[in-house]
């Protein structure tokens, strides 16, 4: 049987997505009425961050431990990945020990070459391409707070990045509008355009793309790797900041979400992502419930799972 990898919101169809933020919402549930269940005893994550992470290795290695199971963080400076150990031998390796395997790593390729010589399942934990781990919370936390995203529309304001990309697979994925506003030069690449499906669409105009949102999000302007781009992309990104403008052109119900880390007074006002339609606290959360819920479907055989 293939190896069932995570690697885009792709990888998984919308029936699968959707039973894991269910699994996700009830695993919180559970946690918050003090029942831990362990069905990982004995099993081991192996978690390779090649940048920076606050959420993604708490989230990770607390669920794996809430699980009955162990992470193990691996950096490049302390392994030999970090001495130019190919991606390759390091997947066989690693894969003939651990239960599975987390990457956060620049090139997207990257992860796909592990995943392709890995035995047990490889999960995405961020690439210069894609975050879809972070939009397993997002999703989990717009469902707790308004229900169904089903036919709602979400605005992404700033840079066409990889968070932006996973949006554009989750409107094929969760069937939601995606209105995206960046400035020329900054669109989300082409080959993942190609995938986008009719529901979504690059709006040049902030205000014009927030219209009547349920769901506005951004991120930083520039991301992990792009840091000597920052004075350019200040300049490029002006107009593009969140604030109660953009909030006021939104429905009046909207949300506001944001993956953190966030630059308050830069792509996001500080009245906005500590006022009350900000729920980045509980997005934050939510990385641990879902990841668990992706865990154990990715660690567990379709019998014990259901
Ligand atoms: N949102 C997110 O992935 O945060 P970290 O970079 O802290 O992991
Ligand atoms: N786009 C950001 C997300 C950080 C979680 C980055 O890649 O740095």
């Amino acid at each position: 049987m293939r190896t069932q990898h995570f690697l885009t919101l792709l990888d998984f169809s919308p029936e699968t997505l959707t039973a894991l933020i269910e699994r996700a919402i009830e695993l919180k549930q559970l946690k918050l009425a003090g029942q831990l269940s362990t069905p990982l005893q004995g099993k081991v994550l192996g978690m390779i961050f090649e940048k920076a992470s606050t959420r993604t290795r708490l989230s990770f290695e607390i669920g794996m431990v809430q699980l009955g199971g162990h992470a193990i963080f691996l950096s490049p400076q302390d392994t030999q990945i970090g001495r130019g150990e190919p991606i390759d031998d390091t997947a066989r390796v690693l894969s003939r020990m651990v239960d599975a395997i987390m990457i956060r790593t620049f090139e997207h390729e990257k992860a796909e070459v592990l995943a392709e010589y890995s035995r047990v399942p490889v999960i995405n934990g961020l690439t210069d391409l894609y975050h879809p781990c972070q939009l397993l919370a997002d999703m989990q936390t717009y469902i707790e707070h308004r229900g169904s995203i089903v036919g709602k529309t979400v605005a992404w304001i700033g840079d066409g990045n990889n968070m932006c990309n996973s949006y554009i697979n989750a409107a094929k994925q969760f069937d939601f509008n995606l209105n995206i506003a960046c400035p020329e030069g900054y669109e989300p690449p082409e080959r993942v355009m190609q995938t986008a499906c009719s529901r979504v669409q690059i709006i040049r105009d902030p205000l014009t793309a927030a219209k009547n949102a349920d769901l506005v999000v951004t991120d930083v302007w520039a991301s992990m790797g792009k840091e000597r781009e920052q004075q350019a992309r200040l300049a490029a990104f002006k107009g593009y900041q969140i604030n109660r403008n953009i909030m006021a052109a939104a429905d009046p119900k909207a949300l506001f979400m944001h993956c953190l880390p966030a630059h308050r007074g830069e792509e996001v006002s500080t009245e906005v992502i500590d006022g009350p339609q900000s729920v980045v606290w509980d997005e934050a959360e939510n990385r641990l419930h879902a990841q668990k819920a992706l865990l154990e479907f990715l660690l567990l055989s379709e019998e014990t799972y259901h």
